[in-house]
């Protein structure tokens, strides 16, 4: 089974470029950077990786990109990704970095900025891969920070297909961010926001109302409420669930208790991503592989599930 699900065509839609950072390559980037670490070697950084929820990870999360500098280190970053995406038969993604957690260190946004599109760009020319990026706002920063950031992108903007809203969930509302994504949709990007992972449906309803999203990232915490679960229904809206990620952080207790088998038999437009893949265990495949373990996923549905992450691109 996991041959031919690896086997599948398949889009990724929820995928953090930073989260994508796996412990070798952190490891070799901090001795190329003179970056010191406070993990012994791989083993120990690895070991690390046991988390009661968001938070925690993002802790570390945000620890780990320190090593990203160079504009070198942005290209190796988003080209192993495309590697893997590669051998997952990916063949077409659309990746979120957060500018934020690189210039608030003083990395210009632009030395990010070029190293990610310049190994995309590689990826569509050498290995078949389409790709849009998505920049992200830190929702724990204020409003003016992510003007602040939207301000940076504008000179770039046939960089970007749109923007998005990650990092600390509960207590950031997407409301917060209502004219940040009013200017950002004036200016032609497209919206995508993380909602109902740790905080409530209301939060969806924002993303949708306010935010004026494309897609919901995360999302599984709309079958709380039948009437939102009906709009979902109703207006096809894409989310973006993440499994593996969703058990890493305790969204769920179990694999066997996670809802997007359910969602999808209801007719929600859901599809599978690794998120964070370097953290949480695994790349897409290992997605779908676990929601066959786990959930007794059936191939008919796999299919299913794959052909929504086509259909939910952004680009098209
Ligand atoms: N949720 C919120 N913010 C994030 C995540 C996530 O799953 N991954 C990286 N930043
Ligand atoms: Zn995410």
């Amino acid at each position: 089974m996991y041959e031919w699900l690896n086997a599948l065509p398949k889009a990724e839609l929820h995928l953090h470029l930073e989260g994508s950072l796996e412990p070798e390559l952190l490891f070799a980037l901090a001795e190329r950077n003179k970056v010191a670490l406070p993990w012994a070697d791989v083993e120990t950084l690895r070991k690390a990786y046991a988390f009661n929820n968001l938070q925690e990870f993002l802790d570390l999360y945000y620890q780990g990109a320190g090593v990203l500098r160079t504009e070198q280190d942005f290209y190796d970053l988003t080209w192993a990704y495309l590697e893997r995406c590669k051998a997952q038969n990916v063949i077409h993604t659309e990746p979120f970095f957060d500018p934020q957690t690189h210039t608030d260190r003083g990395i210009p946004f632009e030395v990010v900025l070029t190293g990610i599109c310049q190994a995309l760009e590689d990826g569509r020319e050498q290995l078949g891969i389409s790709s849009g990026l998505i920049l992200s706002f830190l929702r724990h920063l204020s409003e003016e920070e992510a003007q602040k950031t939207l301000d940076q992108a504008l000179p770039f903007r046939d960089a970007f297909i749109a923007v998005g809203l990650d990092s600390s969930e509960k207590g950031h509302p997407p409301s917060k961010f209502q004219r940040v994504f009013d200017r950002a949709r004036a200016e032609g990007f497209l919206a995508v926001a993380h909602a109902g992972e740790e905080g409530p449906p209301e939060y969806i309803w924002e993303a949708l109302d306010l935010l004026k999203i494309e897609r919901i990232d995360h999302g599984v915490r709309a079958v709380e409420d039948e009437r939102l679960m009906q709009r979902i229904i109703d207006e096809q809206i894409p989310l973006t669930v993440c499994p593996l990620s969703n058990i890493k952080l305790c969204v769920f207790d179990h694999m066997r208790h996670h809802n997007i088998l359910e969602m999808l038999e209801r007719g929600v437009k859901v599809t599978v991503n690794s998120d964070d893949p370097a953290y949480f265990g695994g790349y897409v495949t290992e997605n779908f592989a676990a929601l066959h373990e786990h959930l007794g996923m059936t191939q008919e549905q796999a299919r299913r599930l794959a052909q929504n992450s086509l259909d939910a691109r952004l680009v098209k």
